[in-house]
């Protein structure tokens, strides 16, 4: 077996593919977007859906696959969450950028007489932010495109969006996950059974960033076997056996029962949003409960999950679904009174 290489590279990078073609499952965007990198004729772009299924990849490599590593830096600004993206850096950094004009290349590539601009994690800019796009857009449209990227296409003001070719990402399909995860496996020399792999697959959601950057967490922390509780380990969900003692806890009716739970898991530091979507997914699959008592328990999940967002205290949302859980599931109505 390979020894493995303890280098500080990213395996999220290390294995980003570098051609539009090798991005996997997006059939439809690649189809259209291999035509116009042929024709050198590209609209303005928005690629949409959800996290880790290509958006990144796919735009950086028609940017490469257009321009080439020597005009890259001059005809490409690639902006993402991290940078500023403020009105001011709209009026200056991207305008600047925009209003220059190029000509065609020579070397090689397609090198088509624009430059982009790729606005990753778009939806994290403000509504004034992106109305300020709107004018530089519409002004330099003939020497710039954009390339805007983002979960949530409703979070795009319409007069953007409107003049983009949208592009949906699909989740990705478990085998397609599968396929690539074994690749990585193969070429960093890891071993993983078929317990890991699935593990690794249902922690991850379809969402291939997060199933890589887990192997290679695991990989740094329990060398080149690795099993599926150390998948567990790594990825931060909390292990089935403490959900299962908080829903018996709760089963049993006894208050003094859900509230020691409650405090042990606090106690072991579990982070009480991970334990709110465990729970949800539990109750959901559930087939002891009724209708009512599942919708009883989402709702209030729902509600609690809302308020932790809002920065509220962890003890106190999870006592608080544990005993609304309690009730539901004994069938007291909400509005009893004690006393
Ligand atoms: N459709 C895909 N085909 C091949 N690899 C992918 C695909 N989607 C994601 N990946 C892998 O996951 C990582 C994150 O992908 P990225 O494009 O950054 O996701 P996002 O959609 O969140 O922008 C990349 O390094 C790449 O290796
Ligand atoms: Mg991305």
């Amino acid at each position: 077996m390979a020894p493995l290489l303890r280098t500080s590279q990213q395996w999220v990078e290390k294995y980003r593919p570098r051609k539009v073609q090798d991005v996997a499952h997006q059939e439809e965007v690649v189809r259209t977007l291999v035509n116009t990198l042929e024709t050198g004729n590209l609209p303005h772009l928005l690629f949409y859906g959800p996290p880790g299924t290509g958006k990144t990849t796919t735009a950086l490599a028609i940017a490469h696959q257009l321009f080439g590593p020597e005009l890259y830096k001059s005809r490409v600004l690639e902006l993402n969450a991290s940078d500023d993206r403020g009105i001011s850096i709209v009026r200056t950094k991207i305008k600047d950028f925009a209003a220059v004009a190029v000509g065609s290349g020579i070397s090689g590539y397609p090198c088509p007489p624009f430059k982009i601009i790729i606005l990753d994690e778009a939806d994290s800019m403000t509504e004034d932010a992106q109305n300020a796009l709107r004018r530089t857009m519409e002004t330099y449209s003939k020497v710039t495109r954009f390339c805007f990227i983002c979960n949530y296409i409703s979070r795009i003001i319409e007069p953007l969006a409107s003049r983009c070719a949208k592009f949906r990402f699909k989740p990705l399909h478990e085998d397609i996950m599968l396929g690539r995860i074994q690749y990585i496996c193969q070429e960093e020399g890891l071993d993983l059974d078929q317990e890991a792999l699935s593990t690794l697959s249902r922690v991850s959601e379809g969402d291939l960033r997060r199933a890589i950057t887990y192997l290679q967490s695991a990989a740094r922390m329990y060398g080149s076997s690795i099993s599926s509780g150390n998948i567990i380990g790594v990825s931060g969900i909390v292990p089935d056996d403490v959900l299962k003692r908080l829903v018996q806890a709760c089963k049993s009716g006894e208050f003094d029962l859900a509230h020691t739970e409650v405090t042990e898991i606090i106690a072991e530091g579990h982070p009480v949003s991970q334990i709110f979507s465990q729970l949800f997914d539990y109750v959901i699959q559930s087939t002891e409960m009724s209708d009512e008592q599942k919708a009883r328990v989402c709702e209030r999940l729902a509600e609690a999950d809302k308020c932790l967002i809002d920065g509220a205290d962890e003890y106190l949302q999870l006592i608080d679904v544990a005993s609304n859980t309690m009730r539901a599931l004994s069938n007291v109505t909400q509005e009893c009174t004690y006393f």
